[in-house]
């Protein structure tokens, strides 16, 4: 048995458990002064020391959190983190204003992944993704979904997929991985034709993806072709995601909803109807404030979302041409001034609520019985993760009761 204990926490913070949405979800639980508990990876309890000290032995590692925060890792639920090369040039273009969509006309955008993908052999396009992934885990994601959706042919979207299943074994971050053959159509095909080849991925996508996702965008998939695929990765045992609203209304909301996907991802641009629909289900609908900024698009209106029910999750949606961040506290920031979130609604909606986006239980939060993925911040005050931006505040990591990051000594 392996038995930890962190003690001497100025916060103990957690959402509430199976609070998903409404009023409800700013209530975070803030314990002061409190000390942690963990048993076989899971915690066993949370309260204050002189209460869980009669369950020290000599067996259990002791950590102190020197007066500082401690909160559940991030669940990124929503990233394309295997890709090959990047794409700065195109990025400086953007500077220039040269919009996203005018580089994907010209043969760049989502194809300029694609073709370093198919240039650079395996253990490259491994090797920048373990990299990525330290940088993830000393961001504080313990949980991370990552998309295939750079390959486009068969092979390398099968590739893609193995590479997710190998770094699954390979580095600490627990990782899902889904299914986005159909991100984009490769060059040279026809969309029909190349919907087939999709279908045709399916039963070999499923022994490695958990979802199956869709780029349902104007110039991409319509929403009718997206529910045809993903009808069609649901037979084959994938739960549905959607790409929905990013820079058009085409239906995608509806599809979402008959299809039954988990998530419905990016949401920029929603009208009243959208809102009101996505608010009756339990879709997690998947908030990307990086994708905003980056590209200079409007944010989802998550305040109106939360506040006619929607459950929100936040997600780095890290990818080289629309989101190049890994820094969930920083999207928190974005949430909170962009997006008129509060910063508890933030918390709740980048741990729990993206656990949902996963369809992970007992993760997402700081309570008995939970998986013991958890950050130690470096500041005493929660608050301070949003308030002073662009920071890393994380200074340990600990990931299903073991410290697999330590950033910052204690204070
Ligand atoms: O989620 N929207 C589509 N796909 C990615 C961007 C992909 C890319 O530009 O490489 C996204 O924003
Ligand atoms: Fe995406």
């Amino acid at each position: 048995m392996t038995s930890l204990l962190i003690k001497n926490a100025s916060q103990v913070v957690s959402p509430q458990a199976q609070v998903f949405r409404g009023k409800e979800l700013g209530n975070l639980i803030v314990e002061r002064d409190a000390s942690i508990h963990i048993e076989n990876g899971s915690i066993r309890a949370v309260g204050p020391f002189p209460e869980l000290e009669t369950a020290i032995t000599n067996e259990t590692t002791i950590i102190d959190a020197g007066g500082r925060v401690v909160m559940p890792g991030f669940v990124d639920s929503h990233s394309h983190l295997v890709f090959g090369g990047n794409r700065a040039n195109e990025f400086a273009e953007r500077c220039r204003g040269v919009s996203y969509e005018e580089i994907a006309r010209r043969g760049g955008g989502i194809a300029s992944t694609v073709k370093a993908i198919h240039q650079s052999p395996k253990e490259a396009i491994k090797k920048q993704a373990h990299l990525n992934l330290r940088r993830a885990l000393n961001q504080g994601i313990t949980t991370m979904e990552i998309k295939s959706g750079y390959g486009l042919s068969k092979e390398t979207e099968i590739k893609l997929l193995e590479i997710i299943t190998e770094l699954k074994e390979e580095q600490p971050i627990e990782l899902t991985a889904t299914f986005l053959g159909a991100h984009a159509v490769p060059k040279g095909k026809n969309k029909t034709e190349y919907i087939s080849e999709v279908l045709e991925m399916m039963p070999d996508a499923s022994k490695y993806a958990q979802f199956c996702d869709v780029f349902c965008e104007e110039g991409y998939f319509s929403a009718e072709e997206s529910k045809m695929i993903l009808e069609a990765g649901k037979k084959a045992g994938m739960l549905p995601k959607m790409h929905v609203n990013q820079f058009h209304e085409i239906g995608g909301i509806q599809a979402a909803i008959e299809v039954g996907a988990v998530s419905a991802d990016h949401l920029e641009v929603m009208n009243e109807q959208g809102i009101d629909l996505l608010a009756q289900t339990d879709i997690a609908c998947t908030f990307l404030p990086g994708v905003s900024f980056f590209l200079n698009i409007p944010y989802a209106p998550a305040r109106k979302m939360i506040d006619a029910g929607c459950i929100p999750a936040l997600a780095t949606d890290f990818n080289p041409g629309s989101s190049m961040t890994l820094s969930m506290q920083l999207l928190i920031s974005m949430a909170c001034t962009q997006m008129q979130v509060s910063v508890e609604e933030a918390i709740c909606a980048s741990t729990q609520n993206g656990a949902l986006a996963l369809q992970k239980s007992r993760v997402g939060c700081l309570l008995p019985g939970w998986q013991a993925d958890l950050l130690i911040l470096d500041t005493d005050n929660y608050r301070n993760m949003a308030y002073f931006f662009g920071e890393n505040h994380i200074a340990a990591v600990i990931k299903k009761g073991k410290l697999v990051a330590q950033l910052k000594e204690s204070a």
